[in-house]
């Protein structure tokens, strides 16, 4: 690693959800210098290794994905360009400067049939273009061998960007009644408890690697607990209930229904848990509950 007294922090994908809140978190790290898609299209290979060479960065984080699902099953070229290709470019010019790269995944690249939460060697398999594309993008880095840290997270929300969360207080607030998959279970992760997890892992992954005792590796990283998607809309509205304004809240009642009821071009898996012991034991992290992380999150709201 360069001996650099600040360090540079590249991060790539500052306008999502977790890139958002990952601009917060990291600058007490180093050198923030964050870009958004306007700044460098990670669809664009020769851009990436322009503008990487340029800016020389001491870790790479990039929150940066083609998230659009269903959209992945028609544009798949684009989703597997941006979720599978660019990464290993990425992790190429981490490698030359001797950075360490950063990058999400998802427990997307399972095909949800296992019963119990996933673990890291769990066989992938996915069942959507997303998922083979975040699939690629992990198998791309591995491949390179840079210093690399990939953290595989779940049903991600925030109080911004397009996510369940807005979408179901949005629906609370023009309907009364609405009708949410139960046969789908995860664990809603706040976009800011990654990006907080992700500050203290990038801490601790930089000391090692000054020790020189670092490794590379893949982690789950997500909420403790676990719901439906009908019992985390039914969590939303009882907490926006108690909330200042609430009598704008139209809704009276919510139905379960069966993922079968609600067909979407991209198939999902049915578990989406993921444990997380690994990262927990390597980083000495204690993840929130889903439903305390919700709470103070539409605290923010
Ligand atoms: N969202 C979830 O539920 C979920 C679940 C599991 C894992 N993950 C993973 O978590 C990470 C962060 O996801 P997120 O929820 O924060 O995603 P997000 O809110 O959709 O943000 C993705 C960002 O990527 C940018 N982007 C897309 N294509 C780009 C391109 N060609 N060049 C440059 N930027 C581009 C988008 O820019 P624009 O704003 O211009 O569109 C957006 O700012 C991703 O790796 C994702 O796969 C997400």
């Amino acid at each position: 690693m360069k001996a650099k007294s600040i360090p540079v922090i590249l991060l790539i994908g500052k306008q999502g959800q977790v890139g958002w809140e990952l601009h917060r978190t990291l600058m007490s790290l180093g050198l923030v210098v964050a870009l958004g898609r306007k700044d460098l299209d990670l669809a664009d290979a020769h851009q990436i290794r322009q503008v990487l060479g340029q800016i020389k960065p001491d870790v790479i984080v990039n929150a940066v994905a083609y998230t659009a699902v269903d959209k992945a099953e028609s544009e798949t070229a684009l989703a597997m360009q941006i979720n599978g290709v660019a990464p290993g470019i990425l992790a190429e010019e981490a490698k030359k400067t001797g950075a360490l790269l950063l990058h999400y995944s998802t427990d997307y690249v399972f095909d949800g049939t296992k019963n119990q939460p996933y673990i890291e060697t769990d066989a992938p398999h996915p069942v959507n273009q997303y998922g083979h594309g975040k699939l690629a993008g992990e198998q791309a880095i591995q491949a390179v061998t840079c210093d690399y840290l990939i953290l595989r997270t779940t049903w991600v929300y925030a109080d911004r960007g397009q996510n369940f969360l807005r979408t179901v207080l949005r629906l609370a607030a023009e309907r009364e009644e609405l009708s949410i998959v139960a046969d789908q279970i995860g664990a809603p992760t706040w976009a800011r408890t990654i990006a907080e997890a992700t500050a203290h892992i990038v801490r601790q992954a930089q000391g090692e690697r000054q020790k020189g005792c670092f490794e590379s590796g893949l982690y789950h990283l997500s909420s403790a607990g676990q719901t439906s998607w009908f019992g985390f809309a039914e969590k939303i509205i009882a907490d926006a209930r108690t909330a200042p304004g609430s009598q704008k809240l139209k809704v009276r009642l919510v139905h379960p229904i069966t993922t079968a009821q609600y067909p979407l071009p991209a198939s999902r898996p049915k578990n989406s848990l993921l444990a997380n012991d690994a990262l927990c034991a390597r980083f000495g992290l204690i993840m929130p509950t889903w439903e305390h992380a919700l709470a103070l999150c539409m605290d923010t709201i």
